[in-house]
């Protein structure tokens, strides 16, 4: 059996649409993972032969003021996990993110090059990587700019807005890869599939700004909207985020024979899904 951890978050609900075979999902009301009898009486109980934990504290601002709490939820309930995961023999998929970097490099991320987070949320997901690698059978998959059904992100949040004004200002100087969370769900379900371990980076292919990606998701939704570039100085958000983090996911084209559709076909997909929803 594979057990999604976190299966009402993003992530976890398009895991449930697409991991094969037996698959069960937990969210906050049936396992705390910053508790460890709490792990440890599910994870016995259910005896998975996969966990894969998408529960995570993932206000990147909000985790500036709340230090201890993503430590506790992202590093150490990682490490939870890892234990309980060990006893019983079964492996951790673990979610991780592009802002273990600092985005000084200039070039797409490796797997293996230098982390240096900048803040408190890519510390905290760096320990959760470390307490994983430390502790279990692991895969560590970290991916970025996520967007899907039924969570708050940035697509959701610029069509939200189409609706409330004319105009709007979005940065231009961060640069990544919008990442589908059904495209990243399939990715993640081959590595499984093709027995990978270690790290791995998923992302849609290409790369663009907050303020192509916003001008693109106005471009399919078909509403007019003047969007104006904004530099992240002048944004002035609590976290310091990486202002080039876009991953090589050549690993995982190697390893699991596969490649994520670009990220202007996958948001039009997205964008198609969402209306047939009947979502405007
Ligand atoms: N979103 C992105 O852009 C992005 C980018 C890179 C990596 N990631 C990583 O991808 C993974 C999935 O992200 P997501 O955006 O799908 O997350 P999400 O929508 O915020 O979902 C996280 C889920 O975890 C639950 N949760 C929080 N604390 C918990 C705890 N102590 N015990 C058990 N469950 C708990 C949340 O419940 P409540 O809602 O009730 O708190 C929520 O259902 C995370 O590891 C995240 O760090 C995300």
């Amino acid at each position: 059996m594979l057990l999604v951890i976190g299966a009402k978050g993003m992530l976890g609900r398009d895991l449930m649409r697409v991991l094969p075979g037996d698959v069960r999902g937990v969210d906050i009301e049936d396992i705390d993972i910053t508790s460890p009898e709490s792990v440890r009486r599910l994870l016995l109980t259910l005896k998975p032969r996969v966990v894969v934990n998408c529960a995570a504290y993932t206000d990147v601002d909000g985790c500036e003021s709340n230090t201890e709490l993503a430590m506790r939820v992202n590093g150490e309930g990682v490490g939870n996990l890892a234990a309980a995961t060990r006893e019983i023999g079964a492996l951790l998929v673990q979610l991780s993110t592009d802002y273990v970097f600092d985005g000084t490099k200039g070039t797409p991320y490796g797997e293996d090059d230098e982390v240096n987070p900048l803040s408190v949320y890519g510390k905290s997901k760096l320990l959760g990587e470390e307490m994983a690698r430390k502790n279990s059978e692991h895969l560590i998959v970290r991916t970025q700019w996520l967007y899907g059904h039924g969570g708050k992100n940035f697509v959701e949040t610029m069509l939200r807005l189409a609706g409330e004004r004319k105009d709007i200002a979005v940065v231009d100087d961060q640069i990544g890869s919008p990442t589908w969370t059904l495209d990243l769900s399939l990715a993640i379900s081959e590595l499984i599939d093709n027995n990978c371990r270690g790290t791995y980076h998923a992302a849609n292919r290409g790369t663009c700004s907050w303020f192509e990606f916003a001008g693109a998701i106005f471009e399919e939704a078909g509403v007019a909207m003047a969007v104006r570039p904004q530099t992240t100085a002048e944004l002035n958000r609590p976290a310091r985020r990486p202002l080039f983090s876009v991953l090589d996911c050549g690993k995982l084209t190697h390893d699991a024979g596969l490649e994520l559709e670009g990220w202007r076909e996958a948001l039009k997909s997205y964008m198609e899904r969402r209306s047939e929803a009947g979502l405007s």
